[in-house]
């Protein structure tokens, strides 16, 4: 079993990854190897829409343009050579906990896994879009990827598309958004995006796109496809549903140990484990229920804020002397006072799953 205070995975962990889809590629990390504040790549979540690009980072160009004022092409060392910065940034994909819908609903079957903490290395997206040099009605900058395909989810576009996402001119110009091509320290594998991806702190994965080509700046709210069809959810404007794009990351927690059925003996020190983390707040409170949310007690963080980054929890639980089936939750509260709502709002509809996700555990003498 791990020390909580370790940083870094010890050579005897198991690592490895579930697998959720092959061909491409999605896999999940067993979240009950969490350990430290910082996940190994080897147990980052992967998520890919279509198959991995081969870029060959001699001829790699990434290209600036749309509404700028001087166009650019950068290759990969024009890129490695510039002045970098280094973040720490929670990634959680949208459709993380889907498992825990009921009843199901189509998408990948992700348990708790799909969400990581690394610290990334890059090129401040701002740095760039202030060589180009944006025009002074630029609303969207569009971050494309390499890969193309043909999506799954109806409706489909008509024919194979390239993966591409916008974020809004404010948020593309803080200084925290990167186009990253290192990774704890490493350069990104083929799969988190290698050469070059975008991470957006605190934006739902899908933002931070891999494998980028092209940075376009837009005059014109982009609509496409990996923003409205797909991660996409319903909002309303004077009472009328409008679609809008996912973008920041809701408050959310998860109970990494006991895993979902572990056999735990009764009247014993127990330490419930887990991490919590938002979007757009920083997480202040950890509250968790061993019966099923009939009442809360709080946990101790492990980690201190760091905005973007998830933080540690733990609570040191003597199990119950009565053997029985027990219901453990985890609830956090952030800054702005808001915690996790009760169930899943199904305006996200498959996206979002941002509740407290029930933990069942069995007390048993073994
Ligand atoms: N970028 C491209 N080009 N293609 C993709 O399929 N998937 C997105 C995002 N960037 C994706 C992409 C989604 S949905 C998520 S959650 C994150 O990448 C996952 O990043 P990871 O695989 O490095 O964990």
């Amino acid at each position: 079993m791990m020390d909580m205070k370790t940083e870094t995975w010890t050579a005897v962990a198991p690592v490895g990854l579930i697998i959720r889809q092959k061909d491409p590629n999605n896999l999940e990390m067993p979240f009950d190897q969490l350990s430290g504040f910082i996940t190994p790549s080897e147990l980052f979540y992967i998520r890919s829409h279509f198959p991995v690009p081969q870029l060959d980072p001699a001829a790699f160009r990434l290209s600036i343009r749309g509404a700028v004022w001087n166009e650019l092409s950068l290759s990969y060392a024009d890129i490695r050579a510039m002045h970098s910065r280094t973040g720490v940034a929670t990634l959680e994909c949208a459709g993380n906990s889907r498992v825990f819908l009921a009843p199901p609903v189509p998408g990948a079957q992700w348990e708790l896994g799909a969400v990581g903490n690394a610290e990334w290395t890059g090129v401040p997206l701002s740095a760039l879009l202030e060589i180009a040099g944006l025009a002074d009605d630029v609303c969207d900058i569009v971050l494309q990827g390499a890969d193309r395909g043909v999506p799954k989810e109806e409706p489909k576009p008509p024919g194979v598309i390239s993966y591409a996402r916008s974020i809004p001119r404010a948020r593309a110009t803080e200084p925290d958004v990167l186009i990253a091509y290192q990774m704890n320290g490493r350069d990104l594998t083929p799969d988190h995006g290698y050469p070059l991806r975008a991470i957006v702190p605190g934006h739902y994965g899908m933002s931070s796109v891999k494998w980028l080509t092209d940075i376009v700046a837009t005059t014109r709210p982009f609509q496409g496809y990996w923003q409205t069809s797909d991660y996409g959810y319903w909002d309303d404007s004077e009472g009328i549903p409008v679609r809008r794009p996912l973008a920041e990351m809701k408050l959310k927690s998860q109970i990494a140990r006991p895993r979902v059925y572990e056999r735990l003996q009764p009247s014993r020190p127990y330490t419930i484990f887990g991490v919590a983390w938002a979007g757009d707040t920083d997480v202040t409170e950890i509250w968790i229920s061993l019966d099923g949310g009939a009442s809360w007690v709080q946990g101790d963080f492990v980690d201190p804020i760091r905005r973007h980054a998830w933080r540690r929890w733990k609570y040191d639980w003597i199990t119950p002397a009565q053997p029985g089936r027990y219901t453990l939750l985890a609830r956090a509260t952030g800054a702005d006072q808001r915690t996790q709502p009760d169930g899943h709002n199904p305006n996200f509809g498959s996206y979002v799953i941002d509740h407290p996700l029930p933990i069942e555990v069995f007390v048993a003498a073994l």
